[in-house]
Protein backbone atom coordinates (compact mmCIF):
# COMPACT_ATOMS: atom_id res chain seq x y z
CA UNK A 1 0.00 0.00 0.00
CA UNK A 2 1.42 3.53 -1.06
CA UNK A 3 0.22 6.10 1.64
CA UNK A 4 1.46 9.62 1.92
CA UNK A 5 1.38 11.66 4.73
CA UNK A 6 3.37 15.11 4.25
CA UNK A 7 5.20 15.29 7.69
CA UNK A 8 7.62 12.48 7.11
CA UNK A 9 10.87 14.44 8.27
CA UNK A 10 9.80 13.29 11.99
CA UNK A 11 8.41 9.84 12.93
CA UNK A 12 4.60 10.26 13.36
CA UNK A 13 4.36 7.96 16.00
CA UNK A 14 6.90 10.16 18.15
CA UNK A 15 7.86 8.20 21.58
CA UNK A 16 6.29 11.65 23.42
CA UNK A 17 3.74 9.55 24.75
CA UNK A 18 5.46 5.95 26.29
CA UNK A 19 2.81 4.10 26.53
CA UNK A 20 2.41 0.36 26.69
CA UNK A 21 1.66 -1.12 23.38
CA UNK A 22 -1.42 -2.97 23.05
CA UNK A 23 -1.07 -4.42 19.38
CA UNK A 24 -0.93 -7.90 20.84
CA UNK A 25 -3.97 -7.96 23.18
CA UNK A 26 -6.32 -10.34 21.50
CA UNK A 27 -9.91 -9.63 20.08
CA UNK A 28 -12.69 -11.08 22.39
CA UNK A 29 -15.73 -10.29 21.64
CA UNK A 30 -16.90 -9.45 25.29
CA UNK A 31 -13.77 -6.50 25.26
CA UNK A 32 -15.22 -5.49 21.78
CA UNK A 33 -17.72 -2.50 21.08
CA UNK A 34 -20.77 -3.54 21.31
CA UNK A 35 -23.22 -4.20 18.33
CA UNK A 36 -26.89 -3.18 18.61
CA UNK A 37 -29.55 -4.12 16.69
CA UNK A 38 -31.72 -1.03 16.80
CA UNK A 39 -31.56 2.71 17.11
CA UNK A 40 -32.99 4.01 20.37
CA UNK A 41 -36.60 6.11 19.85
CA UNK A 42 -35.34 9.19 20.42
CA UNK A 43 -32.59 8.87 17.61
CA UNK A 44 -34.73 6.99 14.61
CA UNK A 45 -35.44 10.41 12.96
CA UNK A 46 -31.87 11.75 12.78
CA UNK A 47 -30.76 8.17 12.10
CA UNK A 48 -33.55 8.30 9.37
CA UNK A 49 -32.38 11.16 7.47
CA UNK A 50 -28.91 9.90 7.50
CA UNK A 51 -29.74 7.13 6.19
CA UNK A 52 -31.76 8.73 3.25
CA UNK A 53 -29.17 11.02 2.38
CA UNK A 54 -27.01 7.88 2.05
CA UNK A 55 -29.49 6.30 -0.22
CA UNK A 56 -29.52 9.63 -2.41
CA UNK A 57 -25.94 9.79 -2.90
CA UNK A 58 -25.33 5.76 -3.00
CA UNK A 59 -28.20 4.08 -4.89
CA UNK A 60 -28.75 1.33 -1.84
CA UNK A 61 -28.94 0.94 1.64
CA UNK A 62 -26.39 1.40 4.07
CA UNK A 63 -24.89 -2.21 5.60
CA UNK A 64 -24.61 -0.62 8.88
CA UNK A 65 -23.87 2.40 11.06
CA UNK A 66 -21.67 3.36 14.10
CA UNK A 67 -21.29 5.54 16.54
CA UNK A 68 -18.76 7.59 18.36
CA UNK A 69 -19.69 10.03 21.33
CA UNK A 70 -17.83 13.23 21.82
CA UNK A 71 -16.30 13.23 26.00
CA UNK A 72 -16.19 16.52 28.50
CA UNK A 73 -12.88 16.33 30.68
CA UNK A 74 -14.38 16.88 34.33
CA UNK A 75 -10.56 17.18 35.99
CA UNK A 76 -7.21 16.26 34.45
CA UNK A 77 -6.20 18.50 31.55
CA UNK A 78 -3.01 18.51 29.55
CA UNK A 79 -1.64 15.50 31.70
CA UNK A 80 -2.65 12.35 29.66
CA UNK A 81 0.30 13.03 27.45
CA UNK A 82 2.64 13.42 29.67
CA UNK A 83 1.29 10.18 30.95
CA UNK A 84 -1.11 10.79 33.86
CA UNK A 85 -4.52 9.87 34.68
CA UNK A 86 -7.79 11.54 33.99
CA UNK A 87 -11.35 12.04 34.64
CA UNK A 88 -13.59 12.46 31.67
CA UNK A 89 -16.85 11.37 30.53
CA UNK A 90 -18.56 10.66 27.06
CA UNK A 91 -21.53 13.14 26.19
CA UNK A 92 -24.62 12.28 23.90
CA UNK A 93 -23.30 14.36 21.27
CA UNK A 94 -21.51 12.28 19.12
CA UNK A 95 -20.73 11.28 15.02
CA UNK A 96 -22.80 9.35 13.43
CA UNK A 97 -21.70 7.20 10.44
CA UNK A 98 -23.87 5.35 7.69
CA UNK A 99 -22.04 2.79 5.93
CA UNK A 100 -21.78 0.27 3.10
CA UNK A 101 -19.14 -1.75 1.12
CA UNK A 102 -17.54 -0.18 -2.30
CA UNK A 103 -17.19 -2.55 -5.48
CA UNK A 104 -14.69 -0.44 -6.93
CA UNK A 105 -12.03 -0.34 -3.62
CA UNK A 106 -12.66 3.28 -3.75
CA UNK A 107 -12.92 5.47 0.18
CA UNK A 108 -16.20 7.79 -0.98
CA UNK A 109 -17.18 9.79 1.85
CA UNK A 110 -19.55 12.36 2.52
CA UNK A 111 -21.18 14.49 5.05
CA UNK A 112 -24.78 15.58 5.70
CA UNK A 113 -23.42 18.92 5.99
CA UNK A 114 -22.79 20.86 2.86
CA UNK A 115 -19.94 22.83 4.50
CA UNK A 116 -18.19 19.83 4.35
CA UNK A 117 -17.14 18.91 0.98
CA UNK A 118 -17.04 15.69 -0.51
CA UNK A 119 -14.28 13.17 -0.48
CA UNK A 120 -12.84 10.41 -3.00
CA UNK A 121 -9.75 8.32 -3.42
CA UNK A 122 -8.58 4.87 -3.52
CA UNK A 123 -7.87 2.16 -0.89
CA UNK A 124 -4.75 2.36 -1.78
CA UNK A 125 -3.22 5.61 -2.27
CA UNK A 126 -4.76 8.75 -0.24
CA UNK A 127 -3.34 11.54 1.57
CA UNK A 128 -3.48 12.84 5.25
CA UNK A 129 -2.17 16.46 4.87
CA UNK A 130 -1.80 17.98 8.58
CA UNK A 131 -0.80 21.09 6.85
CA UNK A 132 -4.90 21.70 5.85
CA UNK A 133 -6.74 19.64 8.36
CA UNK A 134 -10.15 19.08 6.87
CA UNK A 135 -12.88 16.24 8.02
CA UNK A 136 -11.81 13.63 5.53
CA UNK A 137 -8.15 13.94 6.98
CA UNK A 138 -9.30 12.12 10.76
CA UNK A 139 -11.64 9.77 8.45
CA UNK A 140 -8.68 8.71 6.53
CA UNK A 141 -6.42 8.57 10.11
CA UNK A 142 -9.05 6.30 11.43
CA UNK A 143 -8.98 3.59 8.49
CA UNK A 144 -5.13 4.07 8.01
CA UNK A 145 -4.77 2.88 11.62
CA UNK A 146 -6.63 -0.38 11.63
CA UNK A 147 -5.44 -1.02 7.98
CA UNK A 148 -2.03 -0.94 9.43
CA UNK A 149 -2.54 -1.57 13.15
CA UNK A 150 -4.30 -5.24 12.06
CA UNK A 151 -2.40 -5.58 8.51
CA UNK A 152 -5.26 -5.12 6.21
CA UNK A 153 -3.63 -6.72 3.31
CA UNK A 154 -6.51 -5.24 0.55
CA UNK A 155 -8.93 -2.87 2.49
CA UNK A 156 -12.47 -3.21 1.77
CA UNK A 157 -13.26 0.39 -0.21
CA UNK A 158 -16.34 1.80 1.63
CA UNK A 159 -19.22 4.45 1.40
CA UNK A 160 -19.39 6.74 4.36
CA UNK A 161 -22.13 9.16 5.27
CA UNK A 162 -21.42 11.28 8.28
CA UNK A 163 -23.33 13.21 10.78
CA UNK A 164 -21.72 14.81 13.30
CA UNK A 165 -23.51 16.75 16.15
CA UNK A 166 -20.28 17.16 18.25
CA UNK A 167 -19.58 20.91 18.39
CA UNK A 168 -16.33 21.37 16.73
CA UNK A 169 -13.13 23.06 18.20
CA UNK A 170 -14.86 23.41 21.33
CA UNK A 171 -12.85 20.79 23.61
CA UNK A 172 -15.68 18.66 23.32
CA UNK A 173 -13.55 16.41 21.13
CA UNK A 174 -14.89 16.23 17.80
CA UNK A 175 -11.83 14.89 15.87
CA UNK A 176 -11.10 12.40 17.80
CA UNK A 177 -15.18 11.35 17.69
CA UNK A 178 -14.15 11.06 14.09
CA UNK A 179 -11.47 9.10 14.00
CA UNK A 180 -12.68 6.69 16.34
CA UNK A 181 -16.00 6.52 14.71
CA UNK A 182 -14.00 5.87 11.32
CA UNK A 183 -11.72 3.43 12.80
CA UNK A 184 -14.95 0.96 13.69
CA UNK A 185 -16.41 1.43 10.33
CA UNK A 186 -13.34 0.82 9.09
CA UNK A 187 -13.17 -2.55 11.76
CA UNK A 188 -16.58 -3.62 10.86
CA UNK A 189 -16.42 -3.37 7.23
CA UNK A 190 -13.11 -5.41 7.21
CA UNK A 191 -14.60 -8.45 9.51
CA UNK A 192 -12.31 -7.11 12.25
CA UNK A 193 -13.05 -7.81 16.05
CA UNK A 194 -11.24 -5.29 18.23
CA UNK A 195 -11.14 -5.15 22.12
CA UNK A 196 -12.18 -1.86 23.27
CA UNK A 197 -8.89 -0.96 25.30
CA UNK A 198 -7.02 -1.94 22.11
CA UNK A 199 -9.07 0.32 19.43
CA UNK A 200 -8.13 3.50 22.07
CA UNK A 201 -4.45 2.69 21.27
CA UNK A 202 -4.60 2.94 17.71
CA UNK A 203 -6.93 5.63 17.43
CA UNK A 204 -4.54 7.30 19.77
CA UNK A 205 -1.42 6.85 17.85
CA UNK A 206 -2.92 7.44 14.45
CA UNK A 207 -4.83 10.79 15.13
CA UNK A 208 -0.92 11.66 15.16
CA UNK A 209 -0.77 11.15 11.05
CA UNK A 210 -3.05 14.71 11.67
CA UNK A 211 0.06 16.29 13.45
CA UNK A 212 -1.29 16.68 16.86
CA UNK A 213 0.63 14.79 19.67
CA UNK A 214 -2.42 14.70 21.84
CA UNK A 215 -2.41 11.90 24.58
CA UNK A 216 -4.86 9.05 24.76
CA UNK A 217 -7.74 10.79 26.69
CA UNK A 218 -10.16 11.50 23.75
CA UNK A 219 -9.81 8.09 22.09
CA UNK A 220 -10.23 6.07 25.55
CA UNK A 221 -13.21 7.37 26.56
CA UNK A 222 -14.57 6.93 23.57
CA UNK A 223 -14.70 3.46 23.63
CA UNK A 224 -14.93 2.85 27.15
CA UNK A 225 -17.34 5.09 28.58
CA UNK A 226 -20.30 3.84 29.96
CA UNK A 227 -23.93 4.97 30.23
CA UNK A 228 -24.14 6.82 34.02
CA UNK A 229 -20.39 7.02 34.98
CA UNK A 230 -17.32 9.17 34.53
CA UNK A 231 -14.11 7.30 34.22
CA UNK A 232 -11.01 7.33 35.77
CA UNK A 233 -8.53 7.03 32.79
CA UNK A 234 -5.00 5.52 33.37
CA UNK A 235 -2.17 4.90 30.97
CA UNK A 236 0.59 2.07 30.73
CA UNK A 237 -1.47 0.41 29.74
CA UNK A 238 -4.76 2.27 29.22
CA UNK A 239 -7.34 1.06 32.20
CA UNK A 240 -10.47 2.64 33.14
CA UNK A 241 -12.81 2.46 36.46
CA UNK A 242 -16.03 3.72 37.18
CA UNK A 243 -15.99 7.23 39.19
CA UNK A 244 -19.39 7.88 41.30
CA UNK A 245 -20.12 11.65 41.23
CA UNK A 246 -22.02 12.45 44.23
CA UNK A 247 -25.35 12.56 43.99
CA UNK A 248 -27.56 15.85 43.55
CA UNK A 249 -24.68 17.64 41.20
CA UNK A 250 -25.10 17.74 37.46
CA UNK A 251 -22.47 19.31 35.02
CA UNK A 252 -23.46 21.76 32.40
CA UNK A 253 -21.69 22.73 29.52
CA UNK A 254 -21.42 26.58 28.04
CA UNK A 255 -19.50 26.43 24.91
CA UNK A 256 -17.23 30.76 24.86
CA UNK A 257 -18.02 30.24 20.87
CA UNK A 258 -14.19 30.54 20.56
CA UNK A 259 -13.09 28.12 17.61
CA UNK A 260 -9.26 26.74 18.24
CA UNK A 261 -8.54 23.95 15.69
CA UNK A 262 -5.29 22.29 17.83
CA UNK A 263 -4.80 20.57 14.40
CA UNK A 264 -3.96 23.92 12.73
CA UNK A 265 -1.58 25.65 15.13
CA UNK A 266 1.12 25.06 16.95
CA UNK A 267 -0.38 25.68 20.64
CA UNK A 268 -1.32 22.22 21.79
CA UNK A 269 2.26 20.82 20.46
CA UNK A 270 4.31 23.61 21.86
CA UNK A 271 2.81 22.65 25.25
CA UNK A 272 3.98 18.90 24.69
CA UNK A 273 7.22 19.72 23.69
CA UNK A 274 7.68 22.43 26.95
CA UNK A 275 6.44 19.55 28.70
CA UNK A 276 9.07 17.14 27.22
CA UNK A 277 11.98 19.62 27.75
CA UNK A 278 11.01 19.92 31.06
CA UNK A 279 11.50 15.95 31.99
CA UNK A 280 14.94 15.97 29.97
CA UNK A 281 16.11 18.96 32.06
CA UNK A 282 14.57 17.83 35.39
CA UNK A 283 16.35 14.58 34.56
CA UNK A 284 19.66 15.43 33.70
CA UNK A 285 19.61 17.67 36.54
CA UNK A 286 18.96 14.18 38.99
CA UNK A 287 21.81 12.67 37.48
CA UNK A 288 19.60 10.54 35.50
CA UNK A 289 19.84 8.86 31.36
CA UNK A 290 17.65 11.91 30.07
CA UNK A 291 17.37 10.59 26.29
CA UNK A 292 15.34 7.88 27.81
CA UNK A 293 12.72 9.81 29.33
CA UNK A 294 10.18 11.75 27.51
CA UNK A 295 7.62 12.36 29.79
CA UNK A 296 7.17 13.99 33.03
CA UNK A 297 5.03 10.69 34.97
CA UNK A 298 7.69 8.44 33.88
CA UNK A 299 10.25 11.20 35.01
CA UNK A 300 8.35 10.64 38.95
CA UNK A 301 8.38 6.78 38.34
CA UNK A 302 12.32 6.75 38.01
CA UNK A 303 12.65 9.19 40.80
CA UNK A 304 10.54 7.10 42.99
CA UNK A 305 8.80 10.17 44.50
CA UNK A 306 5.51 11.48 45.23
CA UNK A 307 3.92 14.70 42.82
CA UNK A 308 4.56 16.67 46.16
CA UNK A 309 7.84 15.96 45.76
CA UNK A 310 7.84 16.75 42.62
CA UNK A 311 6.67 20.35 42.86
CA UNK A 312 9.66 20.77 45.20
CA UNK A 313 11.79 19.42 42.70
CA UNK A 314 10.58 21.67 40.09
CA UNK A 315 10.95 24.91 42.53
CA UNK A 316 14.92 23.84 42.92
CA UNK A 317 15.83 23.31 39.60
CA UNK A 318 13.63 25.16 36.62
CA UNK A 319 13.35 28.88 36.85
CA UNK A 320 10.40 31.10 36.33
CA UNK A 321 11.92 32.68 33.12
CA UNK A 322 11.32 31.05 30.02
CA UNK A 323 14.22 28.87 28.53
CA UNK A 324 16.08 29.76 25.06
CA UNK A 325 16.60 27.09 22.65
CA UNK A 326 20.16 27.52 23.30
CA UNK A 327 19.74 27.23 26.85
CA UNK A 328 18.16 23.78 26.60
CA UNK A 329 20.81 22.86 24.58
CA UNK A 330 23.76 23.89 26.60
CA UNK A 331 22.24 22.22 29.77
CA UNK A 332 21.52 18.97 27.97
CA UNK A 333 25.10 18.96 25.94
CA UNK A 334 23.05 18.65 22.56
CA UNK A 335 23.73 20.69 19.56
CA UNK A 336 20.46 22.42 17.87
CA UNK A 337 20.17 20.00 15.25
CA UNK A 338 20.19 17.27 17.86
CA UNK A 339 17.67 18.77 19.99
CA UNK A 340 15.21 19.23 16.60
CA UNK A 341 15.27 15.49 15.74
CA UNK A 342 14.80 14.27 19.49
CA UNK A 343 12.57 16.75 21.51
CA UNK A 344 10.94 18.75 19.19
CA UNK A 345 8.00 18.39 16.60
CA UNK A 346 7.98 19.62 13.28
CA UNK A 347 5.53 22.39 14.03
CA UNK A 348 7.52 23.87 17.10
CA UNK A 349 11.06 23.78 15.28
CA UNK A 350 11.35 27.52 14.75
CA UNK A 351 10.01 27.97 18.62
CA UNK A 352 12.72 30.04 20.65
CA UNK A 353 12.09 29.94 23.95
CA UNK A 354 10.19 27.39 26.32
CA UNK A 355 8.36 28.03 29.71
CA UNK A 356 9.39 25.01 31.63
CA UNK A 357 8.94 26.22 35.42
CA UNK A 358 5.21 26.65 34.71
CA UNK A 359 3.55 24.13 32.66
CA UNK A 360 6.08 21.47 34.84
CA UNK A 361 4.32 22.74 37.95
CA UNK A 362 0.77 23.12 36.15
CA UNK A 363 1.14 18.84 35.06
CA UNK A 364 2.06 18.19 38.95
CA UNK A 365 -0.84 19.94 40.68
CA UNK A 366 -3.07 19.06 37.96
CA UNK A 367 -2.24 15.55 38.47
CA UNK A 368 -2.68 15.45 42.26
CA UNK A 369 -5.98 16.91 41.36
CA UNK A 370 -7.15 14.11 39.68
CA UNK A 371 -6.16 11.73 42.17
CA UNK A 372 -7.96 14.20 45.32
CA UNK A 373 -11.23 14.16 42.74
CA UNK A 374 -10.95 10.65 42.79
CA UNK A 375 -10.40 10.02 46.25
CA UNK A 376 -13.66 12.44 47.23
CA UNK A 377 -15.67 10.38 45.00
CA UNK A 378 -15.00 6.72 46.31
CA UNK A 379 -15.50 8.39 49.65
CA UNK A 380 -17.82 10.12 49.56
CA UNK A 381 -17.95 13.01 52.67
CA UNK A 382 -20.70 14.98 53.12
CA UNK A 383 -19.09 17.86 51.88
CA UNK A 384 -18.06 16.13 48.61
CA UNK A 385 -19.62 18.44 45.91
CA UNK A 386 -18.07 21.34 47.45
CA UNK A 387 -14.61 19.97 47.49
CA UNK A 388 -15.02 18.76 44.21
CA UNK A 389 -15.94 22.10 42.92
CA UNK A 390 -13.15 23.45 44.23
CA UNK A 391 -10.40 20.97 42.98
CA UNK A 392 -12.50 22.02 39.27
CA UNK A 393 -11.70 25.70 40.41
CA UNK A 394 -7.80 25.49 41.22
CA UNK A 395 -7.80 23.11 37.82
CA UNK A 396 -9.04 26.15 35.51
CA UNK A 397 -6.63 29.12 37.31
CA UNK A 398 -3.39 26.33 36.64
CA UNK A 399 -4.90 25.94 33.49
CA UNK A 400 -5.20 29.94 33.20
CA UNK A 401 -2.17 30.61 34.91
CA UNK A 402 0.83 28.27 34.66
CA UNK A 403 -0.43 26.42 30.94
CA UNK A 404 -1.86 29.27 29.24
CA UNK A 405 -4.43 27.34 27.69
CA UNK A 406 -7.29 29.32 28.28
CA UNK A 407 -8.26 32.86 26.65
CA UNK A 408 -9.89 35.55 27.82
CA UNK A 409 -13.85 35.60 26.76
CA UNK A 410 -13.56 31.83 28.56
CA UNK A 411 -11.43 33.21 31.43
CA UNK A 412 -15.14 35.23 31.43
CA UNK A 413 -17.24 32.91 31.26
CA UNK A 414 -15.53 30.08 33.62
CA UNK A 415 -15.95 33.46 36.45
CA UNK A 416 -19.68 33.98 35.11
CA UNK A 417 -20.48 30.26 35.71
CA UNK A 418 -18.85 30.49 38.98
CA UNK A 419 -20.64 33.92 39.95
CA UNK A 420 -23.80 31.73 38.42
CA UNK A 421 -24.37 29.33 40.95
CA UNK A 422 -21.44 26.65 40.16
CA UNK A 423 -19.73 24.44 42.89
CA UNK A 424 -16.61 24.77 40.31
CA UNK A 425 -15.92 25.48 36.52
CA UNK A 426 -13.02 25.11 34.45
CA UNK A 427 -12.10 24.98 30.64
CA UNK A 428 -12.20 21.73 29.31
CA UNK A 429 -10.33 19.74 27.05
CA UNK A 430 -7.34 21.83 24.67
CA UNK A 431 -8.26 25.24 25.47
CA UNK A 432 -7.59 28.28 24.23
CA UNK A 433 -11.08 28.59 23.46
CA UNK A 434 -14.25 25.99 23.13
CA UNK A 435 -16.12 25.05 26.50
CA UNK A 436 -15.82 25.03 30.35
CA UNK A 437 -17.91 22.47 32.76
CA UNK A 438 -19.11 23.53 35.58
CA UNK A 439 -20.66 21.54 38.04
CA UNK A 440 -23.89 22.70 39.84
CA UNK A 441 -26.61 21.42 42.32
CA UNK A 442 -28.87 19.61 40.33
CA UNK A 443 -31.53 21.41 41.95
CA UNK A 444 -30.44 24.93 40.77
CA UNK A 445 -29.40 23.85 36.52
CA UNK A 446 -32.06 25.84 35.57
CA UNK A 447 -31.78 28.62 37.36
CA UNK A 448 -27.90 28.46 36.59
CA UNK A 449 -28.70 28.22 32.78
CA UNK A 450 -30.82 31.23 32.57
CA UNK A 451 -27.91 33.13 34.29
CA UNK A 452 -24.71 32.23 32.11
CA UNK A 453 -27.64 32.65 29.34
CA UNK A 454 -28.48 36.13 30.20
CA UNK A 455 -24.55 36.76 30.90
CA UNK A 456 -23.07 35.42 27.85
CA UNK A 457 -25.59 34.70 24.86
CA UNK A 458 -27.99 37.34 25.16
CA UNK A 459 -25.35 40.06 24.94
CA UNK A 460 -23.89 38.94 21.65
CA UNK A 461 -25.88 38.64 18.34
CA UNK A 462 -23.90 36.36 17.16
CA UNK A 463 -24.12 33.95 19.92
CA UNK A 464 -27.77 34.28 19.72
CA UNK A 465 -28.73 31.37 17.47
CA UNK A 466 -26.07 29.41 18.82
CA UNK A 467 -27.49 28.35 22.59
CA UNK A 468 -28.95 25.26 22.14
CA UNK A 469 -25.99 23.46 21.45
CA UNK A 470 -23.87 25.66 23.47
CA UNK A 471 -25.13 25.44 26.91
CA UNK A 472 -26.57 22.30 28.06
CA UNK A 473 -26.73 19.94 30.79
CA UNK A 474 -24.75 16.78 30.18
CA UNK A 475 -25.05 13.16 31.54
CA UNK A 476 -22.53 10.04 31.13
CA UNK A 477 -23.14 8.84 27.85
CA UNK A 478 -21.97 5.69 26.11
CA UNK A 479 -19.06 4.62 24.31
CA UNK A 480 -19.17 3.99 20.56
CA UNK A 481 -20.67 1.14 19.22
CA UNK A 482 -21.97 -0.45 15.74
CA UNK A 483 -25.49 -0.61 15.07
CA UNK A 484 -26.35 -3.46 12.74
CA UNK A 485 -29.58 -3.59 11.90
CA UNK A 486 -31.33 -6.88 11.48
CA UNK A 487 -33.79 -7.78 8.52
CA UNK A 488 -36.82 -7.43 10.81
CA UNK A 489 -35.90 -3.96 12.05
CA UNK A 490 -36.42 -0.91 10.03
CA UNK A 491 -35.49 2.86 11.17
C1 LIG B 1 -6.90 17.31 23.56
C2 LIG B 1 -6.06 16.05 23.39
C3 LIG B 1 -6.12 15.22 24.66
C4 LIG B 1 -5.74 16.06 25.88
C5 LIG B 1 -6.53 17.36 25.91
C6 LIG B 1 -6.07 18.29 26.99
O1 LIG B 1 -8.24 17.00 23.68
O2 LIG B 1 -6.54 15.29 22.31
O3 LIG B 1 -5.30 14.10 24.53
O4 LIG B 1 -4.36 16.28 25.88
O5 LIG B 1 -6.46 18.05 24.68
O6 LIG B 1 -6.27 17.73 28.24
Amino acid sequence: MTCSVDVVKHTIFPATVEYENMSNMAGNPRDCPEIVTKVPSPQKERYKSIQKLYIESFGTEPAFFARAPGRVNIIGEHIDYCGYSVLPMAIQQDIVIAAGPNADKKLDFKNTNPEYKDFTSSTEDYKIDPSNPLWHNYILCGFRGIVEAESVSTPSGMNLMVDGIVPRSAGLSSSSALVCCSSLVTMHANGLEIPKRKLADICMRCERYIGTQGGGMDQSICFLAETGTAKWIQFNPIQATSVSIPPGVSFVISNSCVELQKAATSHFNIRVVECRLATQVLAKAKGLDWKQLKVLAKLQEALGVSSEDMLSIVEDVLHPEPYSKREVCDILGVSEEELNKDSLSQNTLEVISFKLHDRAKHVFGEANRVLKFKEICDQGPADAATLLGALMSDSHTSCRDLYQCSCEPLDQLVELCRNSGALGSRLTGAGWGGCAVSMVPSESVDDFISKVHAGYYAADPKLQGRVKESLFATEPGNGANIIQLDTETSL
